[in-house]
């Protein structure tokens, strides 16, 4: 049975006290699950039995960049970061040069990358670990993708990458879950307002098994 990469992506939702009751409402404990959460949560969010990462990280190193986070900054707290997401791109104009700077930052302090793209087409830079496969009108909307072309996508992904790890993304539910990673190509998921809620997340969880 293939293992399964389980991602949840908190958006920039939850406060400190938020994130806590949230941890004790989840009890699901495993390697192949990673958080994403807010810069500002990161911290009660470490050393659990589950990865943290965050879901942005500067284009820059450390020094005069007001307001960035950089990448030794993340790796203090967070294995993992999301770099490409498609509210990136499309809120604050993220190109594929500024996120191939992104992941260049990440890779030199050993933040492994889970990289998003809305389609077969985009450029993927070297050295991601992950790749999320996200059609745009999927993610926040309630109407996904459906199993078979997202397992195609990926394959397309697979033959023209380097990456062996790609994920579906985009409206998965405890209810739809199992449909996705059960096709062959499909390595596991990323789910952005599922994982909100720590018994829908775990729910979810138990149904992709
Ligand atoms: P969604 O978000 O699960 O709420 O559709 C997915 C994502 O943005 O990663």
């Amino acid at each position: 049975m293939k293992q399964l990469f389980i991602a949840g992506n908190w958006k920039s939702n939850k406060t400190v006290p938020e994130a806590e009751e949230w941890l004790k409402k989840f009890s699901v404990h495993q390697d192949n699950i990673v958080l994403c959460v807010p810069f500002t949560v990161l911290r009660v969010m470490k050393g659990k039995t589950f990865g943290l990462g965050a879901q942005d990280v500067s284009p820059f190193p450390e020094g005069a960049y007001t307001g960035e986070v950089s990448a030794r900054q993340v790796h203090e707290f967070a294995d993992w970061v999301i770099i490409g997401h498609s509210e990136r791109r499309k809120h604050f104009g993220e190109t594929d040069e500024l996120l191939a700077k992104k992941a260049e930052q990440a890779k030199t302090v050993g933040l492994k990358i889970i990289y998003c793209v809305p389609d077969d087409q985009t450029v993927i830079p070297k050295n991601i670990d992950v790749v999320a496969y996200e059609p745009v009108w999927a993610i926040g909307t309630g109407k996904s993708d459906t199993p078979e072309n997202a397992n195609a996508v990926i394959l397309n992904i697979k033959a023209t990458s380097q990456v062996s790890v790609v994920l579906y993304g985009g409206s998965v539910t405890a209810d739809n879950v199992a449909s996705f990673v059960s096709q062959p190509a499909i390595d596991g998921i990323l789910v952005g307002g599922a994982s909100l809620d720590p018994e829908k997340f775990s729910a979810l969880i138990a149904n992709a098994r």
